[in-house]
């Protein structure tokens, strides 16, 4: 045999031991995969108390999308979380009614894969999307709508109602309550796979020698230790570990009271600009720099930001194709928006 191929079989054989372990290494250090078939998804996703259905969820995207549930008409889930941009609104600070920014100076976190996060909001303070839906609704500076307004609303609308009724038989109370879990419902579909989940569901090519390089700078670094699970994140973590973070005094918040902080999936975080909970950085290399220093106490060379980054590209997640929905029409009756 000759020699260049006894050093081709040799060098074969290399990189599929390489991509192999990378695979046991990934998964070792608790990253994981979203679910390749719909049915091992759903096992994780859906609540057989409140099983998702079509109906339920085209209901849903017409209420994330319908800024009638503000009190000025204008403000809809997807003005700060905007699905054609990443789920998110790209401005530090979110803005809502009456053009007020968040009075903490919080930066809005992304709804795609959502669902994967045991914890919702920058300080956790909610387990459940249905629960968390219920905030930004009344919340002042967001949509400012009490419940019963938004109650009177929706209950004003005919085709509305009748698609409540469609989605959850003829005795449906459609309180507050049953609109935002039916929001929730829809948000639990915002699932993103990427090449990722296919390089950890088993095709090794699914990464290029770059994009596996970077993610295993990004595992030996330590970032997977608080970056881990599906979503990359999702659990409450400490913050300024090591060091303070170079924008913390903008804004007030702190975490919770213990001073933990929701870990932001690292999902689509190529699209997700600004970062940090305040949205203070805007370039993802420094965001990555600015990691190693606050949370590892380590520096973190321009080159393996660029790794690293690399490996972000790879987790731009497929989004779910929605089609933009036509709302039902307003009645004679529907409460008029407010501005005060
Ligand atoms: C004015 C902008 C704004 C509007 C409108 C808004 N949100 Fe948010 N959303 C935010 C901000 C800011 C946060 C983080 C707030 C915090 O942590 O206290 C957030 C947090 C969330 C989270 C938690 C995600 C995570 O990673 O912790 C979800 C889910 C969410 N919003 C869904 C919704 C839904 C559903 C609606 C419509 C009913 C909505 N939001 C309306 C700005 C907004
Ligand atoms: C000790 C836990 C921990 C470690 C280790 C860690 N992170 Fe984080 N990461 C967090 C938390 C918590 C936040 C949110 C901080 C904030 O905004 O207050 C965050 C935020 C981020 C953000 C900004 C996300 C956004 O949407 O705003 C990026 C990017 C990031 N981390 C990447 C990394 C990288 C790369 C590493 C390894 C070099 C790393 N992290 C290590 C917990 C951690």
């Amino acid at each position: 045999m000759k020699i260049e191929r006894i050093l081709g079989m040799f060098a074969i054989v290399v990189s599929i031991a390489m991509g192999s372990s990378l695979v046991e290494k990934v998964k070792g250090s608790g990253l994981k995969a979203i679910p390749s078939s719909n049915y091992e998804l759903l096992q994780l996703i859906d609540d057989p108390k409140d099983p998702i259905t079509d109906a339920k969820v085209e209901l849903g995207k017409k209420l994330y999308f319908d800024p009638r549930l503000s009190r000025s008409n204008l403000i809809s889930c997807n003005t700060c979380h905007n699905l054609a941009l990443g789920g998110v609104d790209g401005v530090s600070a979110a803005v809502g009614h009456k053009w007020t920014a968040n009075p903490h100076h919080l930066n809005s976190p992304t709804v795609y894969n959502s669902v994967f996060f045991d914890a919702q909001f920058w300080d956790g303070r909610s387990a459940h999307l249905a629960d968390q839906a219920q905030g930004p609704v009344q919340a002042g500076p967001e949509m400012a709508s009490p419940k019963a307004l938004v109650e009177k609303r929706i209950n004003s609308i005919p085709e509305y109602v009748n698609e409540f009724k469609v989605a959850y038989g003829d005795h449906v109370k459609v309180d507050f309550e049953r609109i935002t879990s039916t929001i929730a419902l829809f948000e639990k579909t915002l699932v993103t796979p990427s090449r990722f989940d296919l390089f950890l569901n088993g095709n090794e090519n699914a990464l290029s020698k770059e994009e596996k390089k970077g993610l295993n700078t990004f595992i030996d670094k330590g970032c997977a230790s608080c970056h881990n699970g599906i979503a990359l994140g999702g659990t409450l973590q400490p913050f300024e570990v090591a060091a303070k973070y170079k924008f913390s005094e903008i804004g007030d918040f702190k975490g919770n009271k213990d001073g933990m902080v929701k870990t932001p999936t690292l999902r689509n975080i190529t699209q997700t600009a600004p970062y940090f909970h305040n949205g203070a950085i805007w370039s993802l290399p420094d965001a990555i720099k600015e990691m190693g220093s606050v949370q590892l106490g380590i520096k973190i060379s321009d080159n393996e930001a660029k790794e690293i980054l690399t490996f972000f590209k790879a987790l731009e997640g497929k989004k779910p194709v929605i089609v933009y929905p036509e709302l039902p029409k307003s009645s004679e009756t529907t409460p008029k928006p407010t501005f005060n």
